[in-house]
């Protein structure tokens, strides 16, 4: 039997979370499916802040200077513009709701991360701020009695009619079996695809199943090829890559080599604290220099102490492997960590397609161009979240019930509490991504990646799995149309960044061709 209610929020990281509570404010009834457990998220495991502009010392267009900078070339200025001014009015919002970020004498504490020109980073329990995030807003929508939270209700498809989306399709948990539900509008913040690389900071559930939906129900992509590599996880063999914060070479952390020479000044006038995707490339650089799988980050300058009231989380991860990060050297390598590319979207959430919303890291709201400026995200989420759920309010779509014309396949159920991802396509997929379409890039390899990819879709996929690897096709495709190096996106063979070609967005929809966008301000009217 199929279920219906007023609006579907698919995730409950902070984009997911904030959209409900913006939805229920009205009295509507809201649905958030989540995939598993509500508080697992990229959100949760958010670490070194928030970036906003509240310091006496710093100002909105020095915020928004910074993205733009980082952003390369490709931000939207109006988008960037709103994240600014409505990221300090939602934050304050947040401390109103409970929030509890650091204080020093009473006065929120900012810390200092790469390629910001402020210490404007607000963290909370040191270095667990996406948790303290979460905490506040799921306490703040459990307030809100229409909001009814879903976990472990994997969703697979949308459901599209007379172009417009109307419902989705999903894993019922409890029935274990296929079921749809249909609303006024769905909003989609289903978080980044850090999982489709073998080496990731990412929780499993980031598999970026809410892009290849929207790719499927005619919704437009942008700028896919700009993933980020996060230049310090954790490289412990056989240990999935825990993050070590930026925040960390903010506090005073140098990255060496296993020769124990610090390398970053050979690379950037601006150290250990240039942008992130400088510091990945120089430390591939330097790995294959030094014939190492990793290079060190180096804190034993600052106090015991100190180091394990300002980051205890990792401080303890780190002790659980036997490392004391006051005393010892810490191994580091790059790891895929955020997407800047995802699902077309106006400064509201609206993507091309009528009711469907987008907000979070699955989107793409032009705010972050080809590089995201560290901290940004959650910041991000919680703007665009509260925007797309104002917007899908007062674009007022009727509930209507209809069957599916997507032509999207049945979901077949496999294990409810699992992504629905063959075990066998997910590891081949996440190797090629890594060896082919990784840090470094060029024809050759992409070429090569597509191969695979298409040989893999011959195989009898399942609706996740085909939505797995359509999303690596898509970072792929975009990542060989890009032929010149910006942001996170950098092909050895076209090193330079390019102005006169290449000033613009990559744009994806299906059964077209790869195209450009016609201009960098990419915002949209209501469709
Ligand atoms: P997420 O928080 O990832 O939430 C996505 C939700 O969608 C989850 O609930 C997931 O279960 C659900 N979902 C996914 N697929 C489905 C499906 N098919 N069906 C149903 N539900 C689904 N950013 C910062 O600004 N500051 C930081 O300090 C910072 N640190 C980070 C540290 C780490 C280790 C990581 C991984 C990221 C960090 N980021 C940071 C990035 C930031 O955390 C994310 O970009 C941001 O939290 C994304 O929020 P979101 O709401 O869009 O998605
Ligand atoms: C970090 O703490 O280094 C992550 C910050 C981010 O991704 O913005």
């Amino acid at each position: 039997m199929s279920l219906e209610t007023d609006y579907i929020v698919i995730g409950s990281g902070v984009a997911g979370l904030r959209a409900s509570i913006e939805l229920a404010r009205t009295g509507a009834r809201v649905t958030v499916l989540t995939k598993d457990k509500a508080n697992e998220s990229n959100t949760e495991y958010a670490q070194g802040g928030v970036a906003v502009v509240l310091s006496d010392d710093d100002n909105a267009e020095l915020h928004e200077e910074d993205t733009l900078i980082a952003g390369a070339g490709l931000c939207d200025t109006k988008a960037v513009e709103t994240l600014v001014a409505d990221g300090t009015k939602y934050i304050k919002q947040l401390i109103e709701w409970g929030i509890e970020f650091d204080r020093e004498g009473g006065k929120l504490a900012f810390t200092q991360e790469a390629a910001h020109s402020r210490r404007r980073i607000l963290h909370a329990h040191g270095d667990s701020t996406g948790k303290e995030i979460v905490r506040a807003l799921i306490a703040r929508a459990r307030q809100e009695k229409q909001i009814v939270l879903m976990p472990f209700a994997n969703t697979e498809s949308l459901i599209v009619a007379d172009g417009r989306c109307v419902g989705v399709r999903f894993l019922d948990p409890i029935l274990r079996a296929p079921r749809e539900i249909f609303a006024r509008a769905v909003i989609l913040c289903t978080g980044g695809a850090g999982q489709l690389y073998l080496h990731t900071t990412n929780p499993p559930v980031a598999t970026g199943d809410g892009m290849a939906m929207a790719y499927f129900a005619g919704a437009e992509m942008a700028d896919m090829e700009f993933v980020q590599f996060h230049p310090t996880a954790l490289n412990i063999e056989n240990a999935p890559r825990f993050l070590l914060s930026e925040a960390m070479r903010g506090e005073g952390g140098i990255l060496r080599n296993k020769l124990g020479e610090r390398f970053m000044g050979n690379y950037d006038e601006r150290l250990e604290l240039a942008p992130r995707d400088i510091v990945s490339r120089s430390i591939v650089a330097e790995m294959r220099k030094t014939g190492t799988r990793n290079v060190f980050l180096d804190m034993t300058d600052l106090s015991e102490d100190f180091l394990r009231e300002r980051f205890p989380k990792i401080y303890e991860t780190c002790k659980f492997y036997d490392l004391n990060i006051a005393a010892d050297l810490l191994p580091v390598s790059p790891a895929s960590h955020y997407c800047m590319g995802g699902v077309r979207t106006d400064l509201d959430g609206r993507t091309t397609v009528a009711g469907l919303y987008a907000a979070g890291e699955v989107s793409c709201t032009g705010v972050h161009g080809a590089n995201r400026l560290a901290s940004n995200s959650l910041l991000e989420g919680l703007v665009f979240g509260a925007r797309s759920g104002a917007a899908a309010i007062a674009d007022n779509y009727e509930l209507r019930m209809t069957n599916d014309e997507s032509g999207n396949p049945k979901s077949e159920i496999q294990n409810p509490k699992s992504d629905g991802i063959s075990t066998a396509v997910k590891k081949r997929v996440k190797r090629v991504m890594w060896e082919r379409v990784g840090i470094l890039r060029d024809k050759d390899s992409l070429k090569r990646a597509l191969k695979e990819f298409e040989q893999i879709e011959k195989s009898n996929l399942g609706t996740s799995s085909r939505n797995f690897v359509t999303l690596a096709k898509l970072i792929a495709t975009s990542a060989l149309w890009r032929e010149e190096s910006r942001g996170g996106h950098f092909r050895t063979d076209f090193p330079e960044r390019n102005d006169v070609n290449f000033h613009k967005h990559s744009i994806q929809k299906i059964d077209e061709k790869i195209s450009a966008s016609e201009k960098i301000n990419f915002y949209m009217k209501k469709s």
